[in-house]
């Protein structure tokens, strides 16, 4: 039941000792979720501070804003790319700190409506804000072969990018795809089982990251930093893929080249193997920040 979803927030009291620096200042949590993060940030600030929670998928706004229960959250349905606008039209000034916690929430994956995982029959959606864009469906039925291969080899690193892609124009052509077992079945057919990943684990990253051109959008985040994050203030990115980390290591490096901007760590943070085995979600995280010095 939706009311019981859960989303245990990674690497959050380190994430707190790093970006809280104001008891009272004002923050950006840039993908609220469940409000985990927004949560314990919320605990550890003084009553004149205030957080803005952005989400692009609107259930999750409205299970944020209610477990989380606090005035001192404004939480609204919109990307992160959004806030420089969101802060202006607030007439906040700006920020102490921002968290982006990048990918999917457990209760996304978790909620088969969703259509995020292969071990559970729903309709081929991914979309992180469902009431508009393509979904994977469309992607998977009007794609051509090359554009899918694309998707699969550049977003989820498969080995056998082709061979599925052929297999799915093959397939469509008798019956458009619109389940997750019916593409879940097709790719256990064409890819090898290796270990305990089930072989439709990167197909279906590939085609969540096309969805939601989540690539495209972590690399414009940190160019927007400048317009939202005070000298001093500090941003967080917490990542759960190379791809993903990638981005904003060398995003990272190439402002604190200007002079503008200072590593936090120059190493990646990645959870305790005590926190990794509470939570087998935070395996693949790993956390960078960086601070604005003028
Ligand atoms: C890992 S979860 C965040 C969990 C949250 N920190 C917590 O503790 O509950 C990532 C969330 O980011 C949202 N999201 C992904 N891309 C986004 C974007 N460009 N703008 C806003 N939200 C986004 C997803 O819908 C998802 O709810």
């Amino acid at each position: 039941m939706a009311e019981n979803w859960q989303h245990i927030p990674i690497l959050a009291k380190e994430i707190a000792g790093l970006i809280l620096q104001d008891k009272n200042g004002c923050y950006l949590d840039g993908t609220l979720g469940l409000g985990g993060h927004t949560k314990l940030f919320l605990s550890m600030l003084g009553k004149g501070a205030k957080i803005l929670g952005l989400d692009k998928d609107q259930k999750a706004i409205e299970f944020a804003v209610n477990k989380v229960n606090d005035t001192r959250l404004t939480a609204k349905q919109a990307s992160y790319l959004d806030a420089p606008q969101i802060l202006a039209e607030l007439n906040w000034p700006l920020l102490d700190g921002a968290l982006f916690d990048l990918g999917l929430s457990s209760y996304q994956l978790d909620d088969a409506s969703r259509g995020f995982s292969f071990s559970k029959s729903g309709p081929l959606d991914m979309r992180f804000d469902n009431t508009k864009g393509q979904t994977a469906a469309d992607i998977l039925n009007t794609f051509t072969a090359d554009k899918l291969e694309y998707i699969f080899k550049n977003y989820g690193e498969e080995r056998s990018s082709y061979k599925v892609a052929l297999a799915i124009c093959q397939a469509r052509r008798e019956k458009p795809f619109t389940n997750t077992f019916e593409l879940a079945n097709l790719i256990e057919k064409n890819i090898p089982r290796f270990g305990g990943t089930h072989p439709a684990t990167k197909i279906f990253q590939a085609l969540r990251i096309a969805v939601n051109h989540e690539l495209q959008t972590v690399e414009e985040a940190p160019k927007m930093l400048e317009k939202i994050i005070k000298i001093g203030g500090r941003a967080a990115f917490l990542t759960f893929h190379s791809l993903e980390d990638r981005i904003i290591k060398y995003s990272f490096r190439d402002m604190a080249q200007t002079g503008k901007w200072r590593l936090v760590n120059k190493k990646l943070i990645n959870p305790s193997f005590e926190e990794i085995k509470n939570n087998s979600r935070a395996r693949s995280a790993g956390l960078r920040v960086i601070e604005r010095v003028y």
